[in-house]
């Protein structure tokens, strides 16, 4: 059984006090929930004081992004084992505004793959079609490639820590979401590509989070789609009451 994740991608959001009002306030709005994984993902300078605030709680720690090496002439970058020194468990590497707005090839991400591997650290891969690329009929293809190049060479125990997020570039703090059929076509052909890559067993232990625009009022149709395992939420994880009503959402 795929154990539902709902991550908070917090963006370029939130000073320290800012980020502390927000955990505080989720907290309390989540404290019942066990059966599903709570992912908080705030920027660098918050991550020692939400790491404080949520310690011995329901919620888990990630980083938006990491370096591929471990210490060195890396001005400004920050390593996989810096970050689980803070308290992260989870990193999101390949989101498409990285991507985009910082060049970053499949070949980099890869490379941040196996360096949180061997962090032994938690891998929230992002991967997803732009609009251009959908009207292009090219999103199949773009998808292959993602997955082929993303996960090169990472071997079956790197597996059991990965995560997947289906994010359409459209939909991405568009308000426009997939319709529930177009995120399960994506995310079913993303599972194909896991068990072509490896095996049955691990194809159906991966976790696919559809990301893009998630909200209150869209989660529960979206988490119904059998291959929808969760939810990376950007926008509406910012505000406590939001983020509390995606994460204890209801299959119909
Ligand atoms: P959004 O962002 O929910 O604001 O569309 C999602 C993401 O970029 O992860």
């Amino acid at each position: 059984m795929r154990k539902p994740m709902i991550a908070g991608n917090w963006k370029l959001h939130k000073t320290c006090s800012e980020a502390l009002e927000l955990v505080n306030e989720l907290k309390n709005g989540v404290i019942d929930i066990r059966d599903v994984e709570i992912v908080v993902a705030p920027v660098y300078t918050t991550l020692s004081t939400v790491s404080a605030a949520i310690e011995g709680t329901n919620i888990t720690l990630a980083a938006q992004n990491c370096y591929p090496e471990a210490t060195g002439a890396f001005t400004g970058e920050v390593s996989p084992a810096m970050l689980a020194d803070v308290g992260c468990r989870y990193v999101i590497i390949g989101h498409s505004e990285r991507r985009q707005l910082l060049g970053e090839s499949d070949e980099f991400i890869n490379c941040k793959a196996h360096a949180l591997a061997e962090a032994d650290m938690g891998i929230i891969l992002c991967i997803g079609e732009t609009l251009e690329e959908r009207e292009a009929d090219q999103m199949l293809d773009i998808l292959r490639r993602q997955v082929r190049l993303g996960l090169k060479g990472l071997d079956e125990a790197a597996m059991a820590s990965l995560v997947i997020a289906y994010e359409p570039v459209w939909a991405i703090g568009t308000g426009k979401t997939a319709t529930d059929e177009q995120a399960q076509e994506a995310h079913a052909f993303i599972r194909a590509l896991i068990k072509e890559h490896y095996n049955q067993e691990i194809a159906a232990q991966t976790r696919i989070l559809y990301g893009g625009s998630v909200k209150p009022g869209n989660v529960d149709a979206l988490m119904t789609q059998p291959d929808v395992d969760g939810a990376l939420v950007g926008g509406a994880s910012l505000k406590a009451a939001d983020f509390a009503r995606i994460v204890a959402f209801e299959k119909q």
